[in-house]
């Protein structure tokens, strides 16, 4: 074998392997996350091709938070949706872009699991190129009927089976866990393979000193959060780096450890970030990688949801950090 040649792992390969190592693990799971990386492929191939296909600008339109939507959300909800809706692995689906669960069409075969997307984050920055992505986050139905329900989507993130997200930057990664680890994969465009290049992600300790937050808002915040920005910047010793698409700044906090924080104010209590396909995925992601998610007050994966699109404040990273964020914000 030449030197430093590494085995080439496609995730199709690697999924076969999860699942043979745990016997809980059925062909139907692997299935589901084959289908993710299809859309993710179609979804990618739309991304980089963006700016030549005038798919850029708003659609018109205005999603369930009164936010407009630009095309390529449309297009990455349609592709996921149709990517899943046929399989007979679903029960029901559910959607940032869509108000109410999606039901499994009558024509099609239901299944035991519960996806639920965010089909394109960071939908601020498709128009200037930078990076942007897809969250995901699969449960296990829980009702008794055939197909289903609003309560199978309102489950705590640490019921979640799987969680994982597609990031379309300078290359586009999968990363997921299914509560063994994190993996990280890159795609091969001219094979069109996702390739596996980050096996078992963890979070870098020591941590490196980044702390992440939107700093426009910093008269909304309460004087706790104000405090703890003026001492992460100050005595704390941070840099600081705010990318505004989620995916893209978990990422890099996976990558080299820091804070990222996305808190509530005086204008929007719980912030702005959506709990059940945003905030659960990536805490069930950063705690598998070694990490830490929270609201602030106590673990993110504890919150029980009551409603399909309600927003939950988020701290998530280095343990040691998001420890300290606690710390700051229990002082009144
Ligand atoms: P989405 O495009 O799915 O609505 O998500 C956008 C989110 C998230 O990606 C990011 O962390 C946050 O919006 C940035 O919000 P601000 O522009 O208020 O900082
Ligand atoms: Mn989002
Ligand atoms: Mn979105």
């Amino acid at each position: 074998m030449p030197e430093n040649t590494t085995s080439v792992i496609t995730l199709a390969r690697f999924l076969l392997g999860e699942e043979r190592r745990h016997s809980h693990a059925t062909g139907a799971f692997t299935n589901i996350l084959h289908d993710i990386a299809l859309a993710a492929k179609m979804i990618s191939r739309e991304v980089n091709m963006a700016g030549l296909v005038d798919i850029l600008g708003q659609a018109g339109s205005h999603n369930v938070h009164g936010e407009l939507v630009q095309k390529l959300d449309v297009f990455a909800n349609d592709v996921l949706y149709r990517a899943l809706d046929h399989t007979g692995h679903i029960a029901v689906l559910a959607s940032e872009e869509s108000e109410d669960p999606i039901p499994i069409p009558d024509k099609f075969p239901v299944g035991d699991y519960v996806v639920l997307y965010d089909p394109l984050d960071g939908s601020s920055n498709i128009d200037v190129n930078v990076s942007i992505g897809t969250i995901f986050s699969i449960h296990r139905k829980i009702t008794h009927g055939e197909r289903g329900t609003l309560e199978d989507c309102l489950q705590p993130g640490s019921r979640q089976l799987a969680a994982g997200y597609v990031l379309y930057g300078s290359s586009t990664m999968l990363v997921y866990t299914t509560g063994t680890g994190v993996h990280g994969f890159t795609l091969d465009p001219s094979i069109g393979e996702f390739l596996l290049s980050h096996p078992h992600m963890t979070i870098p300790d020591p941590p490196t000193k980044v702390y992440s937050i939107n700093e426009a808002y910093y008269n909304r915040w309460s004087p706790a959060q104000q405090r703890l920005v003026q001492y992460l910047k100050g005595e704390g010793g941070f840099g600081s780096r705010y990318i505004g698409s989620l995916v893209a700044d978990i990422h890099r906090t996976l990558l080299r450890g820091g804070l990222f924080m996305y808190p509530g104010d005086r204008l929007n209590p719980l912030g702005k970030l959506r709990l059940l396909y945003e905030g659960a995925p990536m805490a069930m992601i950063v705690e598998q990688a070694g990490g830490k998610a929270s609201d602030g007050v106590r673990p993110l994966l504890e919150v029980q949801p009551t409603s399909l699109h309600q927003r939950i404040p988020m701290f998530l990273g280095s343990a040691p950090f998001v420890e300290l964020a606690e710390r700051f914000l229990a002082e009144s």
